[in-house]
Formats: C-alpha cells, structure tokens, sequence
C-alpha cells in the first residue's frame, strides 16, 4: 500500500505551478470550476471549510501539494484524477483559491471590539 503510493508519486510528472497573478479572468473561470466540480460542497464557496471539508483558502497549500493531495487524497475526501479534473482545470481552481479577501479581523465586528 505504501509502496504503491510512493512508486505512484514518482511516476507523476509534477504538474506546472500557475502564475502567482493570476488574471480576474483566469480566476472567475476557476470560481465556476471549483462550483461544477462540487469543491465547494464540502469546502464551502469560498473556500472557507464547512461541515464537511477544511478551510483551503486563502492561502492554500503551495500548488505542487496541493494538486498531490487532490488527486491521491489521504483521508475523507475523493480523489480527482487528472481524467477527472485536468491538470488546467485544477490551476484555475487554485488561482481562484489564492485570490480570495482574508476573512475581515474580528474587531471589525462591533459587538466583539469592545
Ligand atoms: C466530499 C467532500 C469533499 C469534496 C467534494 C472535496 N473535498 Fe477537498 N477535502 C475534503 C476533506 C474531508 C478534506 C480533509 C482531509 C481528508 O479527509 O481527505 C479535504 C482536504 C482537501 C485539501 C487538503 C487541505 C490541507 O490543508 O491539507 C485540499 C487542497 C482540497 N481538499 C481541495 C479540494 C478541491 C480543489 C476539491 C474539488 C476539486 C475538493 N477538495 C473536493 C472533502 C472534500
């Protein structure tokens, strides 16, 4: 089993990491892709982690990583191969995860500043 998974992960060719600026273009194409993909069931819209997945937003993991946990993921989650989901398709989802507002700080929310 693992030795299984380590020969796999050798075997698969890394993935190109997407451009740390991605264009509103690029990102809202990855809005709709992480929806039809059903991400957002689990992780919410935004990435934010709901009931069913964690946060993977903003700031998610490093693309190599990410994109390594999709496709043979560890736990709960199903994994989406690259005949699923293609490896352009999943660049966009990151660009659109990476490029998500930081929740707004707590003291922000007048009944928690004082
Ligand atoms: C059925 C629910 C479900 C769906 C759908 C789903 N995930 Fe997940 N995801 C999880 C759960 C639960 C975890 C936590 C680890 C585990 O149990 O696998 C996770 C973990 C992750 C992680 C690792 C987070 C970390 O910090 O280690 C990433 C990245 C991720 N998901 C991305 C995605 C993307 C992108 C999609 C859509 C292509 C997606 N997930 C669809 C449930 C889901």
């Amino acid at each position: 089993m693992l030795m299984a998974a380590t020969v796999g992960s050798v075997a698969q060719a890394p993935a190109p990491a997407p451009p740390a600026q991605p264009s509103p273009a690029t990102v809202e194409e990855g809005r709709k892709i992480f929806a039809s993909y059903g991400c957002y069931q689990c992780h919410g819209y935004e990435g934010q982690g709901g009931a069913a997945g964690p946060r993977i937003a903003p700031r998610p993991l490093p693309y190599a990583g990410l994109s390594r946990y999709v496709r043979r993921p560890a736990g709960q989650m199903p994994p989406y191969t690259e005949k699923i989901l293609a490896d352009a398709h999943l660049q966009k989802i990151y660009a659109y995860l990476q490029t998500r507002p930081a929740p707004k700080p707590v003291d922000s929310i007048p009944l928690l500043s004082k």
